[in-house]
C-alpha cells in the first residue's frame, strides 16, 4: 500500500464519514462496502437486486465484526425512483454510485432497460446527491466510452464513437456529470473502469464477465468458449485497485474534480494468455484442467484491444495500482473454488 493511500485511510479512520454506495449488493459495491466498514465508516447501501445478491451482503457481514456491521444501513430500492434516491442521500458525505446494468450484450438485447437504469437512474442519483449537498460524488464510468477510437493506450480525452447501447449510457453519464458542474457547480469524478475482477464477481448467467465465467467453467470441467481468435486484449484490473481509486477520488481536492479517470493497471493481456493464467492458478490450487478451448465468433460490440494510460489518475488522485493481473487472479481464486 502506498504511503499516500495509507494516510488517506488513516484520515478516514480518525474522522469517519457517511457514505452511500448504490449497487451495494453487486460485485464492486459489496467490495467497497467491505473495505469501508473495515475502516469504521458509516455506510448506506442501496440496491434493487437486479443483478446483485443478498448473499454478497451476508458475506460482508460474516467478514467484518458485529460493531462494524452495525454501521451499515441497507435500503432495498430502485434508482429509477427519484424519491428513493432522495431518501438514500440524506445525511451522506460521499456518494459512490455503482448501480447500473452492466454488460455490452445485455444492452444490445435490451437497450430500454439498460437505458432506464443507467441514464434515468444515474440522473436521479446525481440530482438527489446535488440536492443533499453531498461533499463528493464518484461514479462508475467505463472504458467502453473509448468505443471505436483506435489509439492505444487509451488517454482520457481521446474517445471514439460508442459501439453498444451500454457504451452510450456510460458516455451520457459523463456528459451529465460535466453539465451538472457547469449548471449547478456540482462537481463529480468519473472512474472509467477497465475490466475489473475479483471475488463476488458473478460467474453465472448469460452476461457473466470473462474471468468469473472461465474460472467457473474450468472448476466444473466444462469447455471454455473464447470469442474470436483469443488475441483480443484487455487491461484487467483487480478489485482492490478499483477500491483504492474510489476512496482517493472521494477525497480528491477541487482541481481533481469534474474529471474522468482511467482505472486499470496499464497492462494488456490477451484472452489466450488469460486462459493460461487462470488454468495455471487453478492448478496451483490443485484443480486440474486440461481441455482445449473452443474458439467461436467475435462478439458484437466488443472493442478489439484495450489498455489504459493511467498517468492522469496517478498524478491527480495519487492512484497507484498495487495488483497486477496475476496477483489478482491468485487472490480471487480461493473464493471461486469455494463458491462455484
Ligand atoms: N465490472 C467491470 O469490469 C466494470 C467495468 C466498467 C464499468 N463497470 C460499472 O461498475 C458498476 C458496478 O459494476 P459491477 O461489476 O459491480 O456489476 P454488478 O452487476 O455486480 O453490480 C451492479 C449492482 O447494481 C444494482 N442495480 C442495477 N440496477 C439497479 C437499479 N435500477 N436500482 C438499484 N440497484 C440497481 C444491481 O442489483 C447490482 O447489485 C456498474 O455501473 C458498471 O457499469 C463495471
Amino acid at each position: 500500500m502506498t504511503a499516500y493511500y495509507n494516510e488517506q485511510l488513516a484520515l478516514l479512520k480518525r474522522e469517519p464519514k457517511t457514505w452511500l454506495i448504490t449497487g451495494v449488493a453487486g460485485f464492486i459495491g459489496s467490495n467497497l462496502l467491505e473495505h469501508l466498514l473495515q475502516i469504521d465508516q458509516k455506510v448506506i447501501g442501496l440496491d434493487n437486486f437486479a443483478t446483485g445478491y443478498q448473499k454478497n451482503l451476508d458475506e460482508v457481514k460474516a467478514t467484518v465484526s458485529p460493531e462494524k456491521w452495525a454501521r451499515f444501513d441497507f435500503i432495498q430500492a430502485d434508482i429509477r425512483d427519484l424519491a428513493d434516491c432522495h431518501q438514500a442521500c440524506q445525511g451522506v458525505d460521499y456518494v459512490l454510485h455503482q448501480a447500473a446494468l452492466g454488460s455490452v450484450p445485455r444492452s444490445i438485447n435490451d437497450p430500454i432497460t439498460t437505458n432506464a437504469a443507467n441514464i434515468t437512474g444515474f440522473l436521479n442519483v446525481l440530482c438527489a446527491a446535488r440536492d443533499a449537498k453531498v461533499t463528493s460524488f464518484t461514479y462508475a464510468a467505463s472504458s467502453s466510452t473509448y468505443g471505436d477510437h483506435p489509439a492505444l493506450p487509451k488517454v482520457e480525452e481521446n474517445i471514439g464513437k460508442p459501439l453498444s447501447p451500454y457504451a452510450v449510457t456510460k458516455y451520457v453519464n459523463e456528459l451529465y456529470a460535466d453539465v451538472f458542474a457547469k449548471s449547478y457547480g456540482f462537481k463529480s469524478v468519473g472512474l472509467r473502469y477497465f475490466n475489473v475482477f475479483g471475488k463476488r464477481q458473478d460467474p453465472n448467467g448469460a452476461y457473466a464477465a470473462v474471468i468469473p465465467k472461465w474460472t467457473a467453467a474450468m472448476i466444473k470441467g466444462d469447455t471454455v468458449d473464447i470469442n474470436g481468435d483469443g488475441e483480443t486484449s484487455r487491461d484487467f484490473c483487480f478489485i482492490e485497485n478499483a477500491v483504492q481509486a474510489n476512496i482517493l477520488a472521494s477525497l480528491a481536492n477541487d482541481e481533481a474534480k469534474n474529471e474522468v479517470y482511467n482505472v486499470a493497471v496499464g497492462d494488456r493481456t490477451s484472452l489466450n494468455t488469460l486462459y493460461s493464467s487462470i488454468r495455471d492458478s487453478l492448478s496451483g490450487n490443485n484443480v486440474v484442467f486440461n481441455k482445449e478451448p473452443n474458439y467461436c465468433d467475435f462478439r458484437a460490440g466488443d472493442v478489439r484491444h484495450s489498455q489504459a494510460d493511467i498517468s492522469k489518475a496517478k498524478e491527480l488522485l495519487g492512484y497507484q495500482p498495487e495488483f497486477k493481473i496475476n496477483d489478482g487472479i491468485e487472490k480471487a481464486m480461493p473464493w471461486y473454488i469455494s463458491n462455484v
